[in-house]
């Protein structure tokens, strides 16, 4: 349960997961670092079961919720989230956007404000395999989950940042890897989560006001599925790409199909 102004969303009683070593995202070393309406409040816990529980709706639009370590982390269609205490970012953001918007595009949404900072703190060049996934050379860097309700639409963003390679998942269905792995550099994880918040409510404004169509040029850039060889439900196609609307767009046999939801393979 979380109330309004407490650091604690959701602890758990008894031995803890998280060691004392490490980075922090305690709200002293966050907050600091906050330029917009984004964060505020910031509810903070060691660990919790998900940051995508730890939100009250009737918090204000951009309350976020952060832990060090989930105990079950919630991953697309069903799948988990795992990440070491300490290594990496989760995170959970309330957002109320208008009826006219569809909600399933925040995954895009936010995949472009991830993108963007995994790319500066990297300066490798980040892409979006529709509708969720942000990979760094061809591995699965970050995961954006968009749960709706009738209330509001919790916006879930977990980015693998300081996991040695041995520590990230080895069976996922992408290669996990974090900015760790990449280059063997320690990143200050409250920096980029500061980072992650100013560009998310800036990508958000834009949406929430006109639609993914300002937006659509970057997603584009951004667009790993497009052109490639891949599969829908066990047909093969071109990807043509994420159309305006958010849908992504395939040539299956001559017969373009366009796809709300679901999952779409690279053929290897
Ligand atoms: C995916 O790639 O399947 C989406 C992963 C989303 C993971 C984040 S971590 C913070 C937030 N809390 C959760 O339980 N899940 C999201």
């Amino acid at each position: 349960m979380v109330r309004r102004g407490l650091v604690a969303v959701g602890c758990t009683a008894g031995a803890s997961l998280v060691p004392r070593m490490g980075d922090s995202l305690a709200p002293a070393r966050v907050v600091p670092l906050l330029t917009g309406a984004f964060g505020r409040p910031y509810l903070y816990a060691l660990e919790c079961a998900s940051t995508q529980r730890a939100l009250d709706p009737s918090l204000p639009e951009g309350a976020v919720a952060v832990c060090e370590v989930q105990t079950a982390g919630r991953g697309r269609l069903g799948r988990t989230w795992d990440a070491a205490a300490r290594s990496s970012i989760l995170c959970s953001i309330l957002l109320r956007p208008p009826r006219e918007r569809r909600p399933a595009e925040l995954s895009l949404v936010g995949g472009l404000a991830v993108a963007e900072v995994v790319e500066r703190a990297s300066g490798l060049p980040a892409q979006i395999k529709w509708p969720n996934d942000v990979l760094l050379r061809g591995q699965k860097v970050a995961g954006v989950l968009a749960e709706a309700s009738s209330e509001a639409v919790v916006l879930g963003i977990g980015i693998n940042v300081n996991q040695p390679a041995d520590k990230l998942p080895a069976s996922t269905r992408l290669p996990a890897v974090s900015l760790l792995a990449l280059d063997a550099r320690q990143r200050n994880r409250a920096a980029l989560l500061a980072d992650l918040l100013g560009c998310l409510e800036r990508d958000y404004r834009i949406w929430r006001d006109n639609g993914l169509g300002p937006l659509h040029a970057r997603l584009e850039a951004r667009d790993l599925l497009r052109g490639r060889e891949v599969t829908l439900e066990g047909e093969r196609g071109v990807g043509v790409g994420i159309d305006p609307r958010g849908r992504f767009e395939i040539a299956i046999a001559g017969e373009h199909r366009f796809v709300e939801s679901g999952e779409v393979s690279l053929e290897p």
